[in-house]
């Protein structure tokens, strides 16, 4: 058996709940203990946020980084690990701002995951990738780019991240196919290139959990993403590839057709039959459907958030919850998916004002009402540095 790297799972989360209490600033967290982290934390789970570096919704705003102390004890870089700002060109890195968040969250005692290694869709690559030239041995090149930039980032933050998006958004969401870049196009597919990228995160970072992230969904529409999902992580499987969960990102929308709450739990039950683990990874709320009245707005999100994580959390595969973003003021909702009246979006625990909203509470009673997470499930990529499956 190979020892993690990181400290184990039950000393980290011994740290981030007296981190939590050590943590809450006068004046600056509202909410009264039991922070989301520590009821997360008796359940042998973990509660977290995206963060980003700057002085907005970023660990350089003091107001912002103290509410992250407060209810947090994981956290994930909301851009600042994408290639788009890792990778200035092809032979440069700037790990500055996703330093300073690493940084922070250890010296808050949170865990970090890193998001993400490979964002295998046009729109979200650099636009220097854009009609790269990967030369006369265009395969080669294309994986000897790839794997670098997987290599330099997990040695970077060797012992230090706990779990990698290695893959996030490869399944287009319209018919469930694959998607193609210039680096999948030039490798010779996107199945080979997802393959590499979860290998090469897997030498170059024994012992932390693997991910394939994505936005499948419980609204109707998403049959085919759903489906396209669950045939990724069956080839996966069948390649013996090293992946360890899927990453539910869990961008809801409360409109007004009902979720579909059957074909989501059998959805779900499949990939965990399979073998996968399951993470929450990017959870809100976009608000449209819903009234403008506040009161009614927020009892809305909160109802279908407890809905959601009752769900959710009824399969103790499902360990990490975390949240993009705390506050709606920085939430990326505002400029993604603004309302059609013009009002701000409140998709997330906080308001603009850092006070806590019926979201928070309808998150703080369904990780109460959870079980607690298995200890003999206890992270057996952690412990092993394998995949359950292979
Ligand atoms: C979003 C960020 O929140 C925005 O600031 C950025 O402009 C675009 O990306 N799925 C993901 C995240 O995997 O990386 C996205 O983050 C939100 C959707």
């Amino acid at each position: 058996m190979i020892a993690p790297p990181h400290c184990d799972r039950r000393t980290a989360l011994r740290l981030a709940g007296t981190a939590v209490i050590g943590a809450m600033a006068p004046g600056l967290a509202r909410a009264a203990p039991p922070s989301l982290a520590q009821l997360a934390a008796a359940k042998g789970m973990r509660f977290g946020s995206a963060v980003a570096a700057h002085a907005g919704g970023g660990v350089a705003n003091p107001r912002y980084a103290a509410l992250m102390r407060a209810e947090c004890n994981i956290l994930v870089p909301e851009n600042e690990m994408k290639w788009q700002a890792l990778r200035p060109s092809a032979h440069a890195f700037n790990f500055g701002p996703a330093d300073a968040i690493v940084a922070f969250a250890e010296s808050s005692g949170m865990a970090v995951r890193g998001h993400n290694l490979l964002w295998n869709r046009p729109k979200w690559q650099p636009a220097w990738l854009e009609g790269y030239d990967f030369g006369v041995r265009p395969a080669s090149a294309a994986a000897d780019l790839l794997t670098t930039h997987i290599r330099t980032v997990c040695e970077h933050y060797h012992g230090r991240i706990t779990s990698f998006d290695v893959v996030n958004e490869t399944v287009l969401p319209e018919d469930g196919s694959l998607a193609r870049t210039a680096i999948s196009d030039a490798i010779g597919g996107t199945l080979d290139t997802v393959d590499l990228a979860f290998r090469t995160a897997r030498a170059a970072a024994p012992g932390v959990q693997l991910v394939y992230n994505d936005y499948m969904s419980w609204e109707p529409g998403n049959e085919a993403h759903r489906a396209g999902v669950l045939r990724l992580l069956e080839a996966l499987r069948k390649r013996g590839t090293p992946v360890d969960a899927l990453g539910v990102q869990s961008h809801l929308i409360a409109q007004g057709a009902a979720p579909q709450q059957r074909a989501w739990r059998d959805f779900i039950a499949a990939v965990v039959a399979m073998g996968y683990d399951l993470v929450i990874s990017e959870f809100d709320v976009r608000d449209r459907g819903l009234p403008r009245a506040i009161a009614a707005r927020d009892a809305g999100v909160a109802a279908l958030a407890r809905d959601y994580f009752d769900m959710m959390l009824s399969w103790p595969q499902c360990r990490d919850v975390l949240v993009w973003g705390l506050c709606d003021s920085f939430s990326w909702l505002q400029g993604f998916e603004p309302r059609s009246d013009g009002a701000p979006t409140r998709g997330c625990p906080y308001d603009g004002d850092y006070t806590a909203k019926p979201l928070r509470a309808a998150i703080a009673a369904a990780i109460t009402a959870a079980s607690p997470r298995p200890a003999d499930r206890l992270a057996d990529w952690a412990r092993t540095g394998q995949t359950i499956a292979s």
